[in-house]
Formats: C-alpha cells, sequence, structure tokens
C-alpha cells in the first residue's frame, strides 16, 4: 500500500518511476475503475504469432475481405492513383505485407513509378518484410521505416506526392478522439490530392461479429489473456491465467465489439515491478481492446471531418468490409 501511494506522489510531481510507458499505462489502467489495458500491448512476439493466427480462423472474415478487395479492384486501384506517380505508397502497420502484396505486384506489372514505404513499430518486421520483398519483388524499390508512424510521417519528403495506406481496421482499435486526432494528424502530412486507403470493418449482422472475436477454437482467448502473460514476464508478476477468462461483447448500438479479460473469483495480484497489489473481485472485468465498426455514414463524417473528401468505398462481395479511398481535400 505504502508502495502504492509514493508511486503516485512521484506521479503527480511529474517525476515519472515508471522506466517505460508499459509499466505506466499499466500502473494506471489497473489502477482506474472499471480496470484496463491499452490493446497495443497485445503484439510482443508471442501476441504477433497469436494473430497470424487469428488471421487464418474461418469465424475472423475481416482478413479474406480486405484481400477479395484489394484483388478484385486491384486495377481500379491503380487507375485512382496513377496521375500521382511518382509517388511514395506509404503502407502505416504493414507488418509482412501479405495483403499490400497483392497491389504492389499489380503496380509493378503496370511499371508504375513508386517506392514502397512500410512502416512498422516493430524494427524486426521491417528488417524482414524488406528481405522477402527482395526476394519476391525485386524490382520493387522499398524504403522501409521503424517506429512510431507520425514520426515515419514525419520523416518523408513534404514536397513528394504520397499514398498512405492503413489497412486491416486498426482504425477500429482507436476511440472516437483517437480515430479523429489520427487522421486529422495524418492529413497534415499530406499534400493536396494526395490519397489515403483506410480498411473499414462494416457493421453486419452481429452474431457474425461476436463470432470474430469469440472463435471456436479459442485461438483470440490465448490472443487476450498473452496480455496477462507478459505483464507476468515483463513486470514479474504473478496472474494465474486460470482465473480468467475471455470475454468478448458485441454493442450493436455503437458497433463496438469489446474484449475484457474476467476474474472468475475474487483474488489479489502483485506486480512486483511497479510494487503494486491489485484486488480483483469474482466476475470483475479488465477491458483491453475496442474494435469498432463502422457504417458509410460514419466514414463520410470522418472524412470531412479531418480534411478530406471519400472517392471510393471498395466493398466485398457480401459487404462486410471496404477500403475508403480519401483525397486530401485541396
Ligand atoms: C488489429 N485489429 C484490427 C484486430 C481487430 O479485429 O480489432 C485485433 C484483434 N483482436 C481480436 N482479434 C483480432
Amino acid at each position: 500500500m505504502k508502495g502504492q501511494i509514493e508511486k503516485k506522489e512521484y506521479f503527480e510531481d511529474n517525476v515519472l518511476p515508471f522506466k517505460n510507458e508499459f509499466e505506466k499505462d499499466v500502473y494506471e489502467g489497473l489502477r482506474s475503475s472499471p480496470k484496463h489495458l491499452k490493446s497495443k500491448y497485445f503484439y510482443d512476439s508471442t501476441g504477433d504469432e497469436i494473430f497470424q493466427e487469428i488471421m487464418k480462423l474461418p469465424e475472423y472474415y475481416l482478413t479474406n475481405s480486405e484481400f477479395e478487395i484489394l484483388q478484385t479492384y486491384k486495377n481500379k486501384i491503380g487507375n485512382l492513383l496513377e496521375h500521382l506517380a511518382p509517388f511514395l505508397l506509404v503502407d502505416l502497420g504493414a507488418g509482412d505485407a501479405k495483403k499490400t502484396k497483392v497491389i504492389l505486384q499489380h503496380f509493378i506489372d503496370k511499371e508504375m513509378d513508386f517506392t514502397y514505404v512500410p512502416v512498422d513499430i516493430s524494427p524486426d518486421a521491417i528488417h524482414n518484410v524488406t528481405l522477402t520483398l527482395a526476394e519476391t519483388l525485386p524490382d520493387l524499390a522499398v524504403s522501409g521505416i521503424s517506429g512510431d508512424y507520425m514520426n515515419a510521417l514525419n520523416s518523408l519528403p513534404r514536397d513528394q506526392n504520397k499514398v498512405i495506406l492503413f489497412l486491416g481496421s486498426s482504425i477500429g482499435n482507436f476511440t472516437k478522439e483517437e480515430t479523429l486526432g489520427f487522421l486529422k494528424g495524418i492529413s497534415l502530412k499530406m499534400n493536396p490530392n494526395d490519397l489515403l486507403i483506410t480498411g473499414f470493418d462494416l457493421k453486419k449482422d452481429p452474431e457474425i461479429i461476436l463470432a470474430a472475436y469469440n472463435d471456436r477454437k479459442g485461438i483470440t482467448a490465448q490472443f487476450n489473456l498473452n496480455l496477462l502473460r507478459r505483464i507476468n514476464r515483463e513486470l514479474d508478476a504473478n496472474f494465474d491465467l486460470s482465473l480468467f477468462e475471455h470475454y468478448p461483447s458485441y454493442h450493436q448500438e455503437e458497433g463496438e465489439a469489446r474484449s475484457a479479460l474476467v476474474s472468475l473469483q475474487e483474488q489479489q495480484v502483485f506486480i512486483s515491478a511497479l510494487d503494486l497489489h491489485i484486488d480483483l473481485a469474482g466476475g470483475e472485468k479488465i477491458h483491453t481492446e475496442i474494435s469498432r465498426k463502422f457504417d458509410f455514414e460514419e466514414i463520410e463524417d470522418l472524412a470531412r471531418a479531418s480534411g478530406f473528401r471519400v472517392m471510393e468505398n471498395l466493398t466485398d462481395s457480401k459487404k462486410y468490409f471496404t477500403n475508403s479511398i480519401w483525397r486530401k481535400k485541396a
């Protein structure tokens, strides 16, 4: 208890007692009510691997839907951005660029003049994707950046035309405020007529959405629980994973799939690196993720509010997902 009070005082004096942002976010999130942890911390190396598994699940329709869109409309996309050549194709959160390869191959076949700029927080991801692309698409000019998206955009030459990709519905993991702030931030880094292509998961039958976050094999449950494993390992904590359960829900009114970890009994957990005891009641939830779903009106409103105009909403045959192509207003 003493440790907790001291830490708070240090923090209020603005002298950070934390070694890094992860420590600070875990400390603040588990001391708030309701308790929460940020979903960006899912992605340690185990989390990355589990997410790859999620993307192969039959219930997780998002990945195949976006693949279908890029495959079906690669020619149309090429035609829409051809006039910007030579341009930088900036892929925010590129990962292994598996989906982006569909359009990269097409643009190369069309002999378009562009440089591919994969951006990812993970330096390993950038290293690996650069090596793989050198083998599989040797004619592609690649200039990867590892780091924060906004810093990456800042480091690019201002006067060069840009097409920015933000695929995979990662926009859905932001709160409403974060979404607008992020899109406005991107718009500030773009020149008039530059393009932004964002993946949005669309509102649909709630059962289909819920199943995507509650797969039968329990892979999404492992993804969620891995966050506690990460805290155990990195912050020397003693979460007993068998005393927590993955708790997904879909809130149709708000269009939000939410994930939480529910405590199966009253318990106390100790996080040594933070000198912090956490009390959990039986049934108490730790909120871990929001995955927002959109309709076309909301997409239109977001574009307008952040300085863009919607050019095209490309959808898959089931209308589950859209890649929305926006032009920065002149
Ligand atoms: C990365 N993001 C778009 C995924 C989503 O659908 O919100 C993360 C995820 N969480 C559970 N399953 C997948």
